[in-house]
């Protein structure tokens, strides 16, 4: 069985990413940080499916030292998902120096090095990296001014990463449009919804098996790196 690691596994996207990867025969490396019961739920019943298929790991991605442990912990790897993210406003007027922080380093400097420290491994069994970016990494998103810069220094890491980790390891991304709504310090009015939906050419949202169906197309595209795929139902014809 390939291993892949899923950041931020246990819940929403990245649980439907760890579903549809384990269902293709892999066995999933779910990371948490907060969500420990949903993401151990979530692996009691892979594991039911396929014994031993299915682990919990844990790492705060704001913090250096979790990230360092987190890489040293696995010892083989064929797949990382950089999924986990924050998301929530920082107006201009109100923005702090922790909120930089948090964002940038969950959003952008935890990929980084956690596909840098992991590129070894991922050299040896051939593997590929998937990050998962945002269609704000394109165009700002008003009032997100630190996540859309996140997301546009992501969008640069795989282009990078893709450069400098090749011929061994191929690195692309996946976009998402407007697929599960944001929740708590993110949260949008019914107003704010209906104002993106009408912006969707397609008229609707995306679901995560959206994204993890976009993710298994460029796991298994061996002649593909270097490239960032938008799931959007046409959003960004009208953005
Ligand atoms: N939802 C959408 O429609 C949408 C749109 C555009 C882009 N995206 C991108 O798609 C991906 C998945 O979206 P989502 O809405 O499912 O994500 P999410 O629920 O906002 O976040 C995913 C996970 O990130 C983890 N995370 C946050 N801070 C962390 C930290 N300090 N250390 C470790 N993990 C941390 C959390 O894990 P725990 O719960 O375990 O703490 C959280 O469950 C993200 O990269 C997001 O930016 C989503």
């Amino acid at each position: 069985m390939k291993t892949a690691l899923i950041t931020g596994g246990a819940v929403r996207i990245g649980a439907q990413i760890v579903k549809t990867l384990h269902e293709s025969n892999y066995r999933v490396l779910v990371h948490c940080h907060q969500s420990k019961e949903k993401a151990q739920t979530l692996c009691d019943e892979l594991n039911a499916k396929n014994s031993n298929s299915a682990e919990v790991v844990c790492a705060d991605l704001n913090s250096v030292s979790q990230i360092n442990k987190l890489s040293d912990e696995i010892e083989s790897l064929d797949l990382l998902i950089n999924n986990a993210s924050v998301f929530y406003p920082t107006p201009l007027s109100s923005a702090t120096h922790d909120d930089w922080d948090n964002l940038i380093n969950v959003n952008l400097k935890a990929p980084y090095f956690l596909a840098t420290e992991l590129s070894k491994k991922l050299t040896i069994s051939n593997g590929s990296i998937i990050n998962i970016v945002d269609i704000h990494s394109e165009r700002p998103l008003k009032n997100h001014s630190i996540y859309s810069i996140s997301k546009a220094g992501l969008k640069m890491l795989t282009l990078s990463l893709a450069k400098e980790l090749a011929p061994n390891v191929r690195v692309n991304g996946v976009s998402p449009g407007s697929i599960v709504w944001p929740q708590n310090k993110g949260a949008i009015s019914d107003n704010e919804k209906r104002v993106i939906l009408d912006r969707v050419a397609l008229k609707r949202q995306g679901k995560p098996k959206d994204i993890a169906e976009a993710i298994l197309f460029l796991v298994r595209s061996d002649y593909i790196t270097g490239q960032i795929i938008n799931i959007d139902g046409g959003r960004t014809l009208n953005q």
